[in-house]
């Protein structure tokens, strides 16, 4: 990795995540601290802090300099009382973890989130880890044909594929029901390039989810399906992988355009109790001059 100022910086694996040390979130930071984390970010797509002992508020506090906050809305997922756009990802005896799937925050949604920033407020001894996947080095590792193939094609995702499922059958009980179905109304199936020039870095990167991703536009139905679980399969190659093992107080922080997650669901009936809050629009990307974005 190139040498930073402000901050140390500890590749995961070769093509994606980076532990960033030197760095106390509970401060206010400094513009090169930030954008120094931001360039990393978009070097590595997802980023990981140990041991920061930080209030919901700070946590919001250190996303908004990065970008607007969405304002949460509770449905899938809680949401905290005092940080309207802080999130709670609880789960325990009653409530079997069910985000073990790989998935892009916002993928069915018109304008997807460009970030999202978790935290561990209480995690399992082991297990409970989250897989992170490199879009990018997907696209690389596939051949020229089929780039060829998939250049300029787009794909149909939809909020229900997943949340219509079995799999979420317990966040359409009861009174949650409403929420989960205005949910639905706001976010009709769009279309996704399913290749894509990342804004800020300029590299190609596949732009999928088999959580969301139902059908390609323009090809026979037997043609989109066996090319998409091609593709499923493909993004989930461990090669273009790294795994984080969350320890309380860690932090990771990721970039929904070019990346895939997938929270392992191997510690139930043990607790594990996340918050999160996802950053609409990437700011700081979008004014940088970051160096790596003309390198890539
Ligand atoms: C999320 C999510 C993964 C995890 O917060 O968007 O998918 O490991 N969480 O909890
Ligand atoms: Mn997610």
């Amino acid at each position: 990795m190139e040498d930073y100022e402000k901050i140390t910086v500890a590749p995961v694996t070769p093509c994606v995540g980076a532990v960033i040390g030197d760095v106390d979130l509970s401060t206010a930071l400094d513009d090169q601290t930030i954008a120094e984390i931001h360039d990393v970010l978009m070097a590595r797509h997802v980023v990981f802090f140990r041991d920061q002992a930080i209030s919901p508020q700070q946590h919001a506090d250190f996303a908004r300099r990065f970008g607007p906050l969405r304002k949460a809305q509770r449905a899938a997922f809680e949401v905290l009382d005092d940080v309207s756009e802080m999130q709670v990802l609880i789960n325990d005896r009653e409530r079997p973890p069910n985000v073990n799937h790989y998935h892009s925050d916002g993928i069915f949604r018109t304008n997807p989130e460009f970030g999202s920033i978790l935290y561990g407020v209480d995690v399992p001894v082991a297990g409970g880890d989250t897989i992170f996947v490199s879009l990018a080095a997907a696209y690389d590792g596939l051949s020229n044909g089929m780039k060829d193939y998939l250049e300029g094609l787009s794909a149909v995702n939809d909020f229900m594929k997943l949340h219509g499922s079995p799999a979420k059958a317990r966040s359409w009980k009861g009174d949650n029901f409403a929420r989960m179905d205005a949910m639905r109304q706001d976010n009709p199936p769009v279309e996704h390039p399913l290749v894509r020039v990342h804004p800020v870095t300029g590299r190609k990167h596949l732009y999928l989810s088999e959580s969301f991703t139902t059908h390609i536009i323009g090809v026979d139905a037997e043609e989109s399906q066996r090319v998409l679980d091609f593709l499923f399969r493909h993004v989930a190659k461990p090669e273009y992988q790294c795994r984080f093992m969350w320890r309380r107080h860690s932090m990771a922080f990721w970039d929904n355009r070019a990346s895939l997650h997938y929270a392992v669901a191997d510690y139930w009936p043990e607790t594990r109790r996340m918050n999160r809050v996802t950053i609409v629009t990437d700011d700081i990307g979008a004014s940088s001059v970051t160096t790596l974005s003309r390198q890539a």
